[in-house]
């Protein structure tokens, strides 16, 4: 079976389709999770696992899967894939890549005719990338998706709410699926940084995926004149949030490296060039690759809100949005995507993951990896892209991954 290869033609192809879908014109995407165009997204995915001749079925968190049964009767599969939700204005290859080429696995092996010790499965998870919840799918099958992670989720309720009507969700818990029904879980996705290109390498395998942390940080001083208030007499809200800016990313460069912490809103309220802001709300995420260190990036960063909006005579409301801990990929399923970079010649090199991924929720429950090719442009924006070669290269370590035995 050395010989297989994906058809990449194939693959692109489908890559092509899906990413006229929200296409905004400048090589990116805007499917947001649950919204319409991503739910027309996942129609076309549909469409393609049921003209794929795989059986195609959806689970009670809006999941949607194609399986190949290659395996013998009552064996587990091993999922591939990953998602085809984007963030807002996003680039078009993070997570669709990954659905395409597990879609290609799946149809290479159907049409070698060839026998597996498992079924497989292409996966495409629920709003992974958070403008909802946050691996909202791959959780809710893993078992670890929460009713508190539902109350108070990171893109608000009501948007929240809208998105599960509109793809008919109503109890995404339920879709906790029985571990004996899962052999693995192997996802492939662009690097979203420089660190392949740099060290010359075809394959990144991932030995661990960063901790991610979020809170909703609420700074509330008093709206007044901004022509007659001295400056010494306010309790400008906005002030005392863009020093915590500066101040909470100073703090982490200086002691924790490693780390990465980003404020990826602002508001000022009541919002208008003549009035001091009363409130000021901050969404912070930070993320370090130990339970420990993000234990105490959470407590430092916290301590220097309460001093920060203590300096400025502010109130602080914070809101934890969700926490997602670190996650080892799995021995066995490194050492096997190493053995099939051998095989088919590709060089590969170990790293840790500064993005999360829905691989990180699949560690908890069956033997999960990850692959990352290398990619260029940054990513959560349009212009993250990869080589057709390199998408192959990962398709084909999929590919033979998936050929290797998964322990059943
Ligand atoms: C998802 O891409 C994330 O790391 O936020
Ligand atoms: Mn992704
Ligand atoms: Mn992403």
């Amino acid at each position: 079976m050395n010989h297989l290869r994906i058809n990449a033609n194939r693959m692109m192809n489908n890559l092509a389709k899906v990413s006229e879908i929200g296409a905004t014109g400048d090589g990116g995407v805007h499917r947001p999770a649950l919204s319409e165009v991503h739910l027309a997204a996942r129609r076309w995915l549909r469409e393609t696992i049921e003209a794929a001749g795989l059986e195609f079925h959806i689970d009670a968190a809006g999941n949607h899967f194609g399986r190949l049964r290659c395996g013998p009767d009552g064996a587990p599969s091993l999922l591939i894939g990953s998602h085809l939700d984007s963030v807002p204005y996003g680039g078009r290859f993070d997570g669709a890549l990954g659905v395409v080429a597990g879609l290609e696995v799946l149809e290479t092996v159907r049409d070698a005719g060839l026998r597996l010790a498992c079924h497989l499965e292409v996966v495409d998870f629920t709003d992974e990338e958070g403008t909802l919840v946050g691996l909202l799918g791959s959780r809710a099958l893993a078992g670890s998706l929460t009713p508190a992670d539902l109350e108070n989720p990171r893109g608000g309720r009501e948007t929240l709410d809208a998105g599960f009507a509109r793809a008919g969700i109503a109890d995404p818990i339920a879709a906790v699926r029985a571990s004996e029904t899962l052999a693995g879980f192997l996802e492939m996705h662009i690097e979203q940084g420089a660190r392949l290109n740099k060290a010359a390498a075809d394959i990144g395998i991932v030995t661990a995926l960063v901790g991610i942390g979020s809170f909703a940080l609420n700074f509330h001083g008093r709206a007044d004149h901004a022509g007659t208030t001295p400056m010494d007499a306010r309790r400008d809200a906005g002030l005392g949030a863009a020093q915590l800016m500066v101040r909470a990313w100073e703090h982490v460069v200086d002691t924790y490296p490693g780390a990465v912490i980003n404020f990826g809103q602002a508001e000022f309220l009541p919002g208008a060039y003549n009035i001091v802001p009363e409130t000021a709300a901050l969404s912070l995420e930070f993320r370090a690759e130990s339970q420990e260190m993000l234990d105490a990036l959470e407590r430092d960063l916290l301590e220097l809100a309460e001093r920060t909006a203590a300096a400025f005579d502010l109130e602080l409301e914070s809101h934890q949005q969700g926490c997602v801990p670190p996650a080892p990929c799995s021995p066995f399923v490194r050492s096997t995507l190493a053995k099939a970079c051998e095989t088919l010649g590709l060089r590969s090199i170990d790293l840790v993951s500064g993005a999360g991924h829905d691989t990180q929720a699949m560690t908890a429950v069956c033997p999960a990896g990850i692959i990352f090719i290398p990619s260029t442009g940054g990513s959560h924006n349009p212009g993250e892209f990869a080589e057709d070669s390199a998408c192959e290269n990962g398709a084909n370590v999929l590919l033979h991954a998936a050929l290797a035995g998964w322990g059943v």
